[in-house]
């Protein structure tokens, strides 16, 4: 049978307190709307249709040419399922309701839903039990188990509201089935909206078969505040965490340590403690991350080492063996095998040589407030401490440069270059300078 995700996104999202919308706050390094919608692909939806509010320009673009509704005004989770009833008018199999704000769910766990409705049943919802239902549709239970009704949290009497069997809000239904029920459901409930929740009760009066899936908490928790963020993004990295070890990582400290969801990290890597590893990373093997180190949109090759506090942007490009150290920040850099930057500096748009030296303090001067410009640094190039190179510029294979050199010319291979003022000596002047500055203090102190 196939199945039709749709994908409910168009609430306003008030409890988070935002200007961004809910489904694209992050969550492992993208977007929570993301996370379904992965989920939904990889419970083998064929099609998937995300409902979204007539002001969400943001998530649009975001979506590109992946397939939308729009629900227009917000009147509720059921109304927002019909507002994709057109895009999907024809489809015969399983519609599966998710939700942008339960980002955690398993594909498995969505796939096994959707089965419940191959299998023939007409309705299959997803509860779980919690010690906290607070905020949560209570699922009420019939003599022989089965689900009866949903009462939401705000429409439940004090005996309902004790009740710790809640629905995850998930969904599946026979399609077009679940567009008929909702044609019959009233906004007769404290907040006037069309819910979803209700197509149990008018399926029960229809006598439709209703199954009644039990999962993880962990996995159904829904987003609706800020706090809520925060636990499932604790949530996710535990699960990232223990991927990465599982596959052969070391992390030393893993609570202190995030990842994101695309992290590529090979085996025998070694993580230490408080380290970030943001989008699009790949660690090759053999790799250590020191402590306090913060990583975006970079690639490592093999026996890479890597901080303690070093900062590595986007377009960082390292191959085997490159040291990058302490307090060093790199940004669209390729860095050949065995470079080496160990100390205070700055590498933009750069191409750095294989075993290249970059001595402390080394600026590459990329952006003159308007536009930005190539450093090119030749294989075994070896600059020196405190040097400013003024880009446009390229330092040949071999070549030294002097310490506390501002480069605004090329240098050639193997030539030496340097700008520096010549060195002025006086003898025992500095004997002399104290003795003169003791004499004034103690003059003063007489007075
Ligand atoms: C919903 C369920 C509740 C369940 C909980 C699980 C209903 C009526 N209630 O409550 O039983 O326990 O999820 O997390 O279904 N949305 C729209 N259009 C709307 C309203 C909501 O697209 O008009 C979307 C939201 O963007 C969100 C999802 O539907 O992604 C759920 O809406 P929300 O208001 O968060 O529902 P809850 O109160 O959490
Ligand atoms: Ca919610």
């Amino acid at each position: 049978m196939k199945t039709a995700a749709i994908i409910l996104a168009a609430g306003q999202g008030t409890r988070m307190k935002s200007a961004l919308p809910k489904p694209l706050h992050h969550m492992g390094g993208r977007p929570m709307l993301a996370w379904a919608i992965d989920a939904a692909k990889a419970s083998g939806a064929e099609r998937i249709v995300t409902v979204l509010s007539q002001d969400s320009t943001n998530t649009q673009n975001w979506l590109g040419d992946q397939e939308y509704a729009i629900q227009h005004p917000p009147l509720g989770t059921g109304h927002a399922v019909l507002a994709a009833r057109e895009t999907l008018a024809g489809f015969d199999g399983v519609g599966l309701v998710m939700f942008a704000d339960t980002p955690l769910v398993s594909s498995q766990t969505l796939a096994a839903l959707a089965a419940q409705i191959a299998a023939g049943h007409d309705i299959a919802i997803l509860g779980f039990e919690t010690p906290h239902p607070k905020g949560y549709g209570r699922i009420i239970r019939d003599a022989d188990g089965g689900a009866q009704k949903i009462v939401e949290d705000r429409d439940t009497n004090a005996e309902e509201a004790a009740i710790t069997l809640v629905n995850g809000g998930i969904m599946a239904a026979r399609m077009p089935l679940l567009f008929d029920l909702l044609d019959k459901v009233d906004a007769g409930n404290a907040q006037g909206e069309i819910y979803l929740t209700d197509i149990v009760g008018v399926g029960r009066s229809q006598d439709c078969s209703i199954a009644c899936e039990v999962t993880d908490e962990d996995e159904m928790m829904g987003v609706n505040s800020r706090a809520d963020l925060a636990r499932a993004e604790a949530l996710l990295q535990v699960q990232l965490r223990v991927a990465a070890m599982a596959s052969g990582v070391t992390l030393q400290a893993p609570e202190t340590v995030f990842l994101s969801a695309d992290s590529v990290i090979e085996r025998d890597v070694i993580i230490e403690p408080h380290v970030v590893i943001g989008a699009g990373c790949h660690i090759g093997e053999g790799s250590v991350i020191k402590a306090f180190s913060h990583i975006e949109g970079a690639r490592l090759g093999a026996c890479c080492v890597i901080g303690p506090y070093a900062r590595l942007r986007p377009g960082t490009e390292a191959a085997d063996g490159v040291k990058i150290g302490n307090f060093v920040e790199t940004k669209n850099v390729n860095l050949g095998d065995g470079a080496k930057a160990n100390h205070l500096t700055y590498l933009g748009d750069a191409e750095i040589g294989a075993a290249a030296n970059i001595g402390a303090g080394t600026i590459t001067c990329n952006y003159d407030g308007f536009n930005k410009f190539k450093t090119i640094i030749g294989k075994n190039a070896f600059i020196g401490s405190n040097t400013a190179l003024v880009a446009p510029i390229a330092i040949g294979d071999g070549a030294i440069i002097g310490a506390g050199s501002t480069m605004s010319a090329d240098v050639a291979a193997d030539d030496i270059a340097f700008t520096r003022a010549s060195v002025e000596t006086r003898q025992k002047a500095a004997a002399t300078f104290r003795d003169a500055k003791k004499a004034i203090k103690a003059d003063r102190k007489t007075k």
